[in-house]
């Protein structure tokens, strides 16, 4: 399977790109949680992706293009993957076209989660992450069992640096502005699939599944 998933931040990509990989066997690809590792290990792309991603600015494309064509290089990319948060931009999405037809490998589908805006500054606002496994949690949404605390592997939870209110709200703006054109050049290919983001995460999967095993 080659699919990638579009939303604005918020919109479920994460969660659902979890229970996706799971079932289809595929690497995940996720830019954002990509440059959060790299801003971990202090790397020199790591401290260039922060002055951005702390403002709610998109990462510039050479960059970004850059690291997933790399991604996409190794090995494990050749059985599939599911793409996430990439492309954010015309430039980004013709880049990929382009390497994909180089590889010889088309994208198969491209799914957007949409979920309309004014729910996402209470999704980014309440979301707590686990930094051991990655696990997504929500304070009111998707509560873990013990406040605070991973189900998985008993970690603290904590708040994504740029989960605060004035950064979210930037965010939001940005990605907004890119959406439609993304949208628009996916559609044209026959790609693009709808999926309502609004119902409980179950429901996201379940209709996110019944697309995808049609069509890889
Ligand atoms: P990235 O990490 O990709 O962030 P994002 O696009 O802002 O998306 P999020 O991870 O915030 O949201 P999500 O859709 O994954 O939602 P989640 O599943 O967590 O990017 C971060 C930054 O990196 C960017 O701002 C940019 O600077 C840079 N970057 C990344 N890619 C780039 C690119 N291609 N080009 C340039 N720059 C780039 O869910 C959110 C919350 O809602 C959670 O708490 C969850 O529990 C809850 N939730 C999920 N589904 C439901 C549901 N159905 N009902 C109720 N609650 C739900
Ligand atoms: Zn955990």
């Amino acid at each position: 399977m080659r699919a990638l998933l579009m939303g604005l931040p918020g919109a479920g990509k994460g969660t659902q790109a979890e229970r996706i990989v799971k079932r289809y066997g595929v690497p995940h690809i996720a830019t954002g949680d990509m440059f959060r590792r790299a801003v971990e290990l202090g790397t020199p792309l790591g401290l260039e992706a922060k002055r951005y991603m702390d403002q709610g600015l998109l990462v510039p494309d050479e960059v970004t293009i850059g690291i997933v064509r790399e991604r996409l290089l190794e090995p494990d990319a050749a059985r599939g993957f599911l793409l996430d948060g990439f492309p954010r931009t015309i430039p980004q999405a013709e880049a990929l076209e382009a390497l994909l037809a180089e590889l010889g490998r088309p994208l198969e589908a491209v799914l957007y989660i949409a979920v309309p805006r004014d729910d996402l500054v209470e999704r980014l606002t309440g979301r707590r992450i686990c930094p051991k496994c990655g696990a997504i949690y929500h304070v009111k949404f998707r509560p873990p069992r013990v406040e605070g605390i991973c189900d998985i592997c008993g970690t603290p939870l904590k708040q994504r640096d740029d989960d605060r209110e004035e950064v979210v709200v930037k965010r939001l703006e940005v990605n907004a502005a890119q959406l439609e054109p993304l949208l628009a050049f996916y559609r044209e290919k026959g790609l693009l699939y709808e999926v309502d983001g609004t119902p409980p995460v179950d429901e996201v999967t379940q209709a996110i599944f019944e697309i995808l095993d049609r069509v890889k």
